[in-house]
């Protein structure tokens, strides 16, 4: 394993830890950062020991974390981008579907990603060019060649509700033509889960970095493809994601239109 994903898998781990163990312990202290976003000292805890552990071993990296934003550090080259608890909402109702998510870029290229879903104990990990895992066993993105058949992803424009119209015309019109949609709650579990092939393909509008860093990555190299809604490459400054296989990207592209 490359000794940066290493690090970031022990960071990952450490903070599942932190959130399993206050999922057993209880008393979860909710506070609202915006309209239906929410974070938790679980959170907080969680990307503290994230950014403790890669700081350790790289202290001179720079980090891009959802609870404690952005720092340079001596070698801006190299940035962190972290979501220490993916699915917030999911975690504060007890549904088990969140995770944490770690990437690392190097001069804006995506070159590690991890995402660990503490609750089932699943590590999801790609470093570019040396292919994507899921534990110990190589994923590969589905092979789905037709939108019709195609189970898709997605996730709710919640936060910006001025782009709800424009969603639910891309709803409709997926709707009628795949084989099913899911909203699971947490992105960077679910673009990890088109990395292994158990979604077809996934979309979403108004992301942050951090939710989409590490699932990309473990997507691209899975064999699946990445971008905007205009089937461009610069979803991470845009926030809007659409992934799938090969096959079923374009006429996606198309019914999202
Ligand atoms: C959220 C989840 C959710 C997505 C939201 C994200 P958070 O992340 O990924 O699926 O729909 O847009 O903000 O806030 O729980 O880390």
């Amino acid at each position: 394993m490359h000794p940066m994903l290493n690090i970031a898998v022990k960071a990952a781990r450490r903070a599942g830890s932190i959130i399993n163990r206050a999922t057993l312990e209880g008393g979860l202290e909710v506070h609202a950062k915006n309209r239906n976003d929410f974070v938790t000292q679980v959170d907080r805890a969680a990307e503290q020991a994230v950014i403790d552990v890669i700081r350790r071993a790289y202290p001179d990296h720079g980090f891009l974390a959802e609870e404690s934003g952005a720092s340079a550090g001596a070698r801006p080259e190299y940035r962190w981008v972290i979501d220490p608890l993916d699915g917030t909402t999911n975690y504060i109702h007890g549904f088990p579907q969140y995770c944490v998510s770690i990437a690392l870029q190097h001069k804006d290229v995506l070159t590690q990603a991890v995402v660990y879903d503490p609750g089932k104990n699943e590590l999801f990990t790609a470093s570019r060019g040396r292919g994507a895992f899921l534990d110990d066993r190589r994923m590969r993105a589905s092979k789905c060649a037709h939108l019709k058949d195609a189970l898709v992803g997605t996730g709710f424009p919640f936060k910006e509700l001025g782009r709800l119209d424009l969603y639910l015309r891309q709803l409709r019109n997926l709707m009628g033509t795949c084989s099913g949609v899911r909203r699971a709650g947490s992105a960077a579990l679910d673009l990890a889960y088109v990395a292994a092939g158990r979604l077809d393909a996934f979309w979403e509008m108004g992301l942050s970095p951090w939710d989409m860093a590490a699932g990309a990555l473990l997507i691209q190299e899975a064999g699946g493809l990445t971008c905007d809604l205009e089937g461009k490459p610069d979803f991470l400054a845009s926030g809007d994601i659409v992934a799938a296989s090969p096959k079923v990207l374009q006429e996606l592209l198309s019914a999202l239109k």
